[in-house]
């Protein structure tokens, strides 16, 4: 059996189910180049027949990489695996990865169909997907509440329909290690055919469990863990990304397996999705989060200065967390910026990286210290953020204790230019109520985060805004020296992401089977 764990990461498809998340296809194309550069074996980029928003980023996801096996997702119908194929027949390594419930409570309450007629249709989606490609996965929805036997079976035939790598689902994150662990291994020694296909889990977090559950999988015999990078995804989220992959590299001497990620990359990919999806990594979360590798207690602190070994399992320099460094400064030239950015991991055109440049240089004028987290709130919000229908010019506010705040804004709405005024309680307050009065806007601010990018009074202020409207949730983000301003860019951001959802949402299907 292989002594390799494959990574394939779906923080593009399942990571895309988080409440709020919305990237366009630019963002899109970033995050899964620095996730190929990082050694990821798999990437999903989307689900193609879900909206035409999915399907053009994994076309253009496909078009782009050349190492990484690009897989789209697919239910087990014809129309479904036939649209998956059309987004990524051009990718160096395509895959089709098709789905269909295994469990009598989904065959039941949501598909209505007997077992006999799930089979039956799991079975032609995996030869219709086996006939326009070599790489065909199959999942067995909600694995962990089915039957083992008719799990067995369905991952049987679907093996000899042509999967080649079959995946075994905790849809609901119902599951526990040892019990996980179990059907893994119940799986491996009771499908005759199992040796054909790499088996793979994809685990949910609702209990708190899917890195566990994921490496029980692995010592019982798959070889292939679905994750997304900070542990995105539906509801509670998956598998963490950097968590298996660092929990294999320093138990090695347990489990005695290997990924090809580099690990090194792991840090600036997390704060690469974080600033993309405005999803904020908490404080203690495990190898990302900024308390990770702190060490308050001073006990702690005696050991790890006479021998780092007595409290730290793996250097911060092993996941690429390094101190803030200064970058660069008013008289940095073009190269030394290009340089730079380039060392992050973004790969940006011509007229791009002269964008970017020309916000360097204003923010050079504004701030004495530029820093690597100043240059990619730079990147995420004016190069990156999605095609602007609303785009702010000016802004101006007057606010003081004896004075009723006052904002005066002007915008582009689809490029028609409009200017107004308006009061609030405060500073924001007036922002946004002259805002929604330019747009009309009739959603409502369900959260407003205000936090510094780097230290000192100077610093950036990064501004996230959650807007709800017809139960969909965005989270728009902005950046400035000056915090009210931030405030209008998240603000109008939120506004244009909710925009691009509800306009490709006209284009969605129907989310039956
Ligand atoms: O959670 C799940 O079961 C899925 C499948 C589509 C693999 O995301
Ligand atoms: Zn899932």
């Amino acid at each position: 059996m292989s002594q390799f764990v494959k990574i394939f990461d779906t923080t593009l498809r399942d990571g895309e189910q988080s409440p709020g998340f919305s990237m366009n296809v630019a963002e899109k194309i970033q995050v899964a180049k620095r996730l190929e550069r990082m050694g990821v074996d798999v990437i999903e980029a989307g689900f193609p027949v879900a909206s035409q928003g999915d399907f053009d980023a994994v076309q253009a996801i496909s078009a782009e990489l050349k190492e990484a096996v690009v897989a789209g997702l697919a239910r087990a119908n014809l129309a479904d695996v036939d649209r998956a194929w059309q987004a990524i027949q051009e990718a160096a390594k395509p895959r089709i990865h098709t789905f269909i419930s295994s469990s009598d409570i989904h065959l039941e309450h949501q598909l209505k169909m007997s077992r006999k007629d799930v089979l039956k249709q799991a079975i032609k989606a995996v030869k219709k997907a086996k006939s326009h490609t070599d790489d065909v996965e199959f999942s067995a929805m909600d694995a962990t509440r089915s039957d083992r036997e008719y799990l067995a079976q369905m991952i049987g035939e679907a093996i000899d329909a042509g999967a080649t790598t079959v995946n075994i689902p905790d849809t609901v994150g119902y599951a526990v290690p040892g019990e996980f662990g179990e059907l893994i291994k119940y799986l491996v020694e009771n499908v005759a055919n199992i040796g054909e296909a790499v088996v793979s889990v994809h685990c949910h977090n609702d209990l708190g469990l899917a890195v566990a559950n994921s490496l029980a999988a692995v010592r019982n015999g798959a070889r292939q863990v679905e994750c997304t990078i900070n542990g995105i995804g539906e509801r509670a989220g998956n598998t963490a990304l950097e968590e298996i992959v660092m929990a294999l590299q320093v138990r090695r001497d347990l489990i005695g397996l290997n990924t090809r990620v580099q690990t090194e990359q792991i840090y600036p990919t997390s704060r690469l999705v974080s600033s993309i999806t405005g999803i904020r990594v908490q404080p203690n979360k495990a190898i990302v989060g900024a308390n990770a590798f702190a060490h308050e207690s001073g006990i702690h602190q005696d050991g790890l200065l006479k021998n780092k070994i007595t409290y730290e399992i793996m250097t911060p320099e092993t996941v690429g967390l390094s101190k803030s460094t200064l970058v660069l400064g008013k008289h940095s030239g073009r190269h030394a910026f290009r340089d730079r950015v380039k060392s992050f991991g973004y790969d940006l055109s011509e007229d791009q990286m002269e964008m970017a440049f020309q916000a360097f240089k204003n923010l050079c004028d504004l701030k004495k210290q530029v820093y690597d987290e100043d240059i990619e709130a730079i990147i995420g919000d004016e190069v990156i953020q999605i095609p602007d229908k609303y785009r702010l010019t000016f802004l101006s506010v007057t606010s003081g204790s004896e004075l009723i705040p006052t904002a005066t804004v002007q915008m582009e709405v689809d490029g028609k230019v409009i200017k107004t005024a308006d009061l609030g309680n405060g500073p924001v307050d007036a922002v946004f109520k002259t805002i929604k009065k330019i747009t009309g806007d009739t959603s409502n601010l369900v959260r407003y985060e205000v936090d510094a990018i780097t230290g000192g009074t100077d610093a950036q202020g990064s501004v996230k805004c959650t807007l709800e409207k017809d139960g969909l949730t965005v989270i728009g983000r902005g950046s400035d020296t000056d915090i009210i301003v931030a405030s209008g860019k998240a603000y109008i951001n939120a506004l244009n992401k909710l925009h691009y959802k509800r306009t490709d949402l006209t284009t969605d299907v129907d989310r039956t089977l």
